[in-house]
C-alpha cells in the first residue's frame, strides 16, 4: 500500500523491510512542532528561497559561549545531542549556525572569488537559498579540526554518530552523500537541519531522507509526511 501510493512520487524508495506501522509516535510533539510547523519544516533548496527572501527568525540564542546562534529549540535539542555523544566519548563543537542574508551573500562571494563559480555553485548556497538562514541548520566539527568542512568528517567516530543518531534529536543530513543530482550540492555529513524529531523520525523509517520529498504531495496524501495540522 505505502509503496503503491508513493510510487512515481521521487528518485526515492523504501528500503525492503522498512516498517511503516508505526510512523504516529507516542512522543508529545514540541514546542516548534506544535507553533510553528509551517517554518520547522520549510524547504529551502536551490529552487525554492526562502520567503520572504529576507526571514530572520525571532527567537535566535547563542550557542553555548560562542558567536554562533540557532533557534532556541535547536539549541536545546542540540545540547541534547552533544550530551549523548559526550557520554560516548565523542566530542563535537558547532562550526556554524545561523547566517542572515548578508552573512551568506558574504560567504558565497567567498566560495566564488577563491573557487570558482561551479566550485561556490556545488558548496555554498546563494543568498536567500540557505538553510542556514532559516536558524534551523548547524555544522559540526570534531574537536581536532582535521576534517573541517570536509567529507572526511563522515567517516569519523564522531561523524559516524551523527550520521546514526541525530534524527532521535530530531536532525537529519540534508546533503548525504550520492544524492547530489537532487541537492545539487556535493556530500556535506558535517550539515544537520533541525525538523524536530517526529519528522526526523518518520524520515528515517520511511527511508526518506530529503525533506522535500517529505513534504511532497504523493507523501502528504499518504498520510505520512506532515505534522502541518497536527495539535497532539
Ligand atoms: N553549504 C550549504 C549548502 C549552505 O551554504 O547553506
Ligand atoms: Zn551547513
Amino acid at each position: 500500500m505505502l509503496a503503491g501510493a508513493l510510487a512515481g512520487a521521487t528518485a526515492w524508495a523504501a528500503p525492503a523491510g522498512a516498517r511503516h506501522s508505526n510512523l504516529r509516535h507516542e512522543r508529545p510533539l514540541t514546542e516548534l512542532e506544535r507553533t510553528d510547523a509551517e517554518r520547522l519544516l520549510v524547504v529551502v533548496t536551490k529552487e525554492v528561497p526562502l520567503d520572504p527572501v529576507d526571514y530572520a527568525p525571532s527567537d535566535l540564542v547563542p550557542w553555548r559561549d560562542t558567536a554562533y546562534e540557532l533557534r532556541a529549540e535547536v539549541n536545546d535539542q542540540l545540547e541534547e545531542l552533544f550530551s549523548a555523544a559526550e557520554a560516548e566519548g565523542l566530542g563535537l563543537r558547532v562550526i556554524s549556525g545561523y547566517r542572515s542574508y548578508e552573512t551568506q551573500a558574504g560567504t558565497y562571494d567567498y566560495w566564488v572569488r577563491n573557487y570558482g563559480q561551479a566550485s561556490a555553485d556545488a558548496t555554498s548556497a546563494r543568498p536567500g537559498h540557505s538553510e542556514h538562514q532559516t536558524g534551523l541548520a548547524v555544522d559540526l566539527d570534531d574537536l581536532t579540526g582535521g576534517c573541517y568542512l570536509d567529507a572526511c568528517f563522515g567517516e569519523l567516530p564522531e561523524g559516524r554518530w551523527v550520521a546514526r543518531h541525530a534524527h532521535r534529536f530530531g536532525f537529519v543530513l540534508s546533503y548525504p552523500q550520492g544524492l547530489r543530482d537532487r541537492t545539487g550540492y556535493t556530500y556535506e555529513p558535517w550539515h544537520l537541519r533541525y525538523v524536530g524529531p517526529h519528522a526526523a523520525r518518520a524520515m528515517r523509517e520511511l527511508g526518506v531522507p530529503l525533506l522535500q520529498d517529505y513534504r511532497s504531495p504523493r507523501v502528504a496524501a499518504a498520510g505520512l509526511g506532515s505534522l502541518l495540522g497536527r495539535r497532539d
